[in-house]
């Protein structure tokens, strides 16, 4: 799948926008300001019914006015055209004009995947990024894990509130037991797909982390869950007492993580900026091989400033991937176009270029396009 057109309506800074992409490496230049990664992220949008950045939907619109549309041309063997409306307070979504009544349906159809400068969060922040990359990664490929994801966040919401509701008096043993026995069921098969989701994800992230650093140092990502120790039945059933002091539940697999190793060291405080950078591209390109197994269909890769804020010699090993053809569709942003033209210029797949200029007043910057015919 690649996108060819895209349309952009008061989305971020960009008041209208309209760009016609290449099949091959789509290299997005311009100062800091002008909406490069805003791009980017319109595609992301695209694919997954959300910002990449920002999920409050009203601040996507552009200061001043009242919605932003997205509209995007996707080409497979047929083109699917999806356009994005938000405005009052109400987003709609249509593929091929039809307007989808659960959003939560169009997930999977595009697989995006999104290489920014970002990532790092998921080393440096909490568990819920990591498990957002993990929930992620497979609900685009697996639409019962999304659904079971879906039912457990009722249910876990439906448990909490009862909890609270009963302020931390004795609460119905039976009404909490209807709660625990279909989250137990719900959870128990979230957990069951995460643990096979990283024994499938880990060699490949391995492969590509060995490739990027050019270490011998061993990559491991370990499973975190109580789940690991008894059934979620026997958690819910031996936590009541405290989670009717708490008002909320503590068991669950709302709790699990994901933990990154070096060797036998977590990442987060032992690894180096360098090895930091390395794991997460690694776990970003081990996401478009895992899609790509999955699915038999590449990706759209989305690299966000990353001759910019990737040292030289992780990009140069990104290029050699794309040299390689290993990639199918590619938007690129950087500041700089001389320096993303110098990296791509031995590369024989197709290429086009658009540079974008920093707004001079509230109206957007009009883009010139040039493109490169295939040497
Ligand atoms: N709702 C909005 N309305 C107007 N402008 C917005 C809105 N949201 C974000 N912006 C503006 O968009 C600009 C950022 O765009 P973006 O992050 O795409 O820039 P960039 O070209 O990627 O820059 P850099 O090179 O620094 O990464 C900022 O100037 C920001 O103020
Ligand atoms: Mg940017």
């Amino acid at each position: 799948m690649h996108i060819g057109g895209l349309q952009l309506f008061y989305f971020k800074n960009h008041e209208e926008q309209h760009l016609q992409f290449c099949n091959g490496i789509n290299c997005i230049t311009g100062p800091n300001g002008s909406g490069k990664t805003n791009i980017l992220d319109a595609v992301y949008y695209l694919a997954n019914t959300k910002s990449f950045f920002n999920g409050i939907d009203q601040q996507l619109i552009k200061h001043g006015q009242t919605f932003f549309s997205i509209h995007g041309f996707f080409e497979n063997d047929t083109t699917t055209e999806i356009l994005v409306n938000f405005g009052k307070g109400k987003k709609t979504l249509k593929k091929n004009g039809k307007v989808y009544s659960r959003l939560i349906d169009h997930i999977g159809i595009i697989q995006t995947v999104f290489i920014t400068p970002y990532d790092i969060s998921l080393v440096l922040e909490g568990s819920e990024e990591r498990r957002r990359f993990l929930d992620f990664t497979i609900s685009q490929t697996d639409r019962q894990y999304l659904e079971q994801l879906s039912l457990y966040k009722k249910l876990l919401d439906q448990r909490n509130a009862f909890l609270k509701q009963a302020e931390g008096r004795p609460v119905d043993p039976l009404l909490l037991e209807t709660f625990d026995d279909r989250m137990a069921i719900a959870g128990q098969r979230i957990f069951e797909k995460r643990r096979e989701f990283i024994a499938e994800f880990t060699p490949y992230f391995q492969e590509f982390y060995g490739f990027l650093s050019g270490e011998a140092e061993h990559p491991t990502l370990l499973y975190v869950s109580e789940l690991h120790e008894k059934p979620l039945k026997d958690l819910l059933y031996l936590n009541r007492d405290k989670d009717r002091i708490l008002q909320r539940t503590g068991s669950g697999t709302h709790k699990d993580d994901l933990e990154f190793l070096l060797g036998d060291y977590p990442l987060k405080k032992y690894g180096s900026q360098g090895q930091i950078k390395s794991y997460v591209i690694a776990l970003k390109l081990a996401q478009y091989k895992y899609f790509l197994e999955k699915t038999g269909k590449k990706p759209i890769l989305l690299l966000d400033d990353i001759f910019e804020k990737i040292d030289g010699s992780r990009a140069g090993k990104l290029m050699e991937l794309v040299a390689r053809d290993y990639f199918g569709q590619i938007i690129i942003t950087d500041t700089h176009a001389d320096r993303v033209k110098e990296h791509l210029e031995g590369l024989t797949v197709e290429k086009k270029y658009f540079a974008l200029e920093k707004p001079l007043s509230t109206n957007a910057a009009p883009v010139q396009n040039s493109s490169e015919d295939p040497d």
